[in-house]
């Protein structure tokens, strides 16, 4: 660890921290915009050599882009060096020991504005500077602004909007004038509407470094702009596989969820739809990777039998699931299934139990409810004991479902005093060779 200083205060940060992320640390506010945290630089992105923006081809100007790829970001969030009264990038530029940085002076804020009005000039700003533009309903409009050059449905929400608010802008930003590029509504999930690209590259970093799909791109055209677009005339055809990464990126508005209502039922209906509110998109993303145990632990936080539920659900959340709009609902049940299947005991780890409260909680009924009720308890440190009537746990799902919507299954017992109360399916050989 080293120590810094920021605007007078001792910061402490690691040596490996950009001056961002120390002020970050400190809750020190550097406005940023092409930035963001699992994301490389847009400094140093290489242009394609034609992208499309609807019916409108691009073609990249190589006169304008160094071999080396962009030459710098979007400059907002520059510092100045106090020492040297240098101007760097905050989110480009690490740390050092001893290093004194100022990220409100006079030299900043100017040069932040300069910046600001440069991207402001290419997007519509006429609501940022108005005084009722809360609450304004954006269909009427008691400054006359044309419809065209008001902002878009992401006012109040917006982070072009947050970081002028911080800079200030500068009275003589030019007016935009409405540039009439395509609005593009006839893909499943997202629109894009390219009149409000400011050319920061996140979404064409999300889709080319995150996701490793280069269905969209940039070029430089020959005055020099930056121009996003489809690699392809449509994003069919540039085989985007409609993952929304680019959707989750973009703060201006260009590329908008088509549920976005600021609900979480409309962004997440999967998890608005199951019963239990699994977090669906987290342990699908584990499984994604291949990580079992951490997609268990997900699961078990709203049911404590995956395995089961995995078999027998009647998966309401699939009815629901986005993904039909594109092609198919993802095999969320299936899915379930199979992180049971191949799951480890490694999910305990990291589900915590409470220490012990020294109460005693008496569950009768081993069925599902009864089981999951036992769960939970013992999560919160009750000591739980469970009566049935059966010999063994299970109820419904043990004497209910015929047993050939399972594998070969094997139950465990487990004391109801231990730390966790588990039925386990053991898979074959070994559940005939070792049941209990
Ligand atoms: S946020 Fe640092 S250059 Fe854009």
């Amino acid at each position: 660890m080293i120590t810094v200083t920021i605007n007078g205060n001792a910061v402490t940060a690691e040596t490996t921290d950009s001056i961002l992320k120390a002020a970050e640390r400190a809750d020190i506010y550097i406005p940023t915009l092409c930035y963001h945290p699992d994301l490389p630089p847009r400094k140093g992105g290489m242009p394609v050599h034609v992208v499309y923006q609807g019916g409108i081809r691009f073609e990249n100007d190589p006169s304008k882009t160094p071999q080396t790829g962009l030459e710098s970001g979007c400059g907002l969030c520059v510092v100045e060096m106090a020492d040297s009264g240098e101007l760097e990038p905050a989110c480009g530029t690490l740390v050092a020991e001893g290093m004194s940085i100022l990220t409100e002076s006079d030299k900043v804020k100017a040069r932040q504005r300069e910046k600001l009005k440069e991207i402001l000039a290419d997007h519509p700003h006429a609501c940022l500077t108005c005084a009722q533009q809360e609450g304004c309903p954006r269909t009427q409009c008691s400054s006359n602004v044309p419809e065209k050059e008001r902002c878009c449905p992401q006012l109040g929400n917006c982070q072009l909007q947050k970081v002028a608010d911080y800079i200030g802008m500068d009275p003589a930003t030019p007016k935009w004038m409405p540039t009439d590029l395509p609005v593009i509504k006839d893909d499943p999930l997202f629109d894009r509407d390219y009149n409000l690209c400011i050319g920061c590259t996140r979404c064409v970093r999300a889709c080319r470094d995150l996701r490793g799909i280069e269905a969209i791109g940039f070029v430089v055209d020959s005055g020099g702009k930056i121009r996003v677009g489809s690699v392809a005339p449509t994003l069919r055809e540039s085989a985007c596989k409609f993952c929304t990464a680019c959707v989750e990126v973009c703060q201006t508005g260009a590329i908008l969820d088509k549920g976005l209502k600021n609900k979480r039922e409309d962004l997440l209906p999967c998890v608005a739809a199951c019963p239990a509110g699994i977090n669906i998109p987290w342990y699908l993303r584990f499984v994604a990777q291949r990580k079992m145990d951490e997609a268990l632990w997900v699961i078990r936080q709203g049911v404590p039998l995956p395995g089961i539920l995995g078999r027998v659900c009647t998966r309401p959340c699939e009815e629901t699931c986005r993904r039909r709009d594109v092609n198919e609902p993802i095999s969320i049940c299936a899915l379930k299934r199979f992180a049971a299947d191949n799951g480890s005991e490694g999910w305990k780890a990291a589900s915590l139990k409470a220490t012990d409260s020294g109460r005693k909680v008496a569950v009768v009924g081993a069925g599902p409810a009864g089981l999951t009720a036992a769960f939970y308890l013992r999560k919160l440190g009750h000591s739980v004991t469970v009566f049935d009537s059966n010999e063994k746990p299970g109820g419904m799902m043990r004497y209910g479902i015929p047993d050939t919507a399972f594998p070969e299954t094997c139950w465990t017992r487990k004391s109801a005093r231990s730390s966790h109360w588990v039925l386990t399916l053991c898979r074959p050989p070994q559940s005939a060779m070792n049941c209990p």
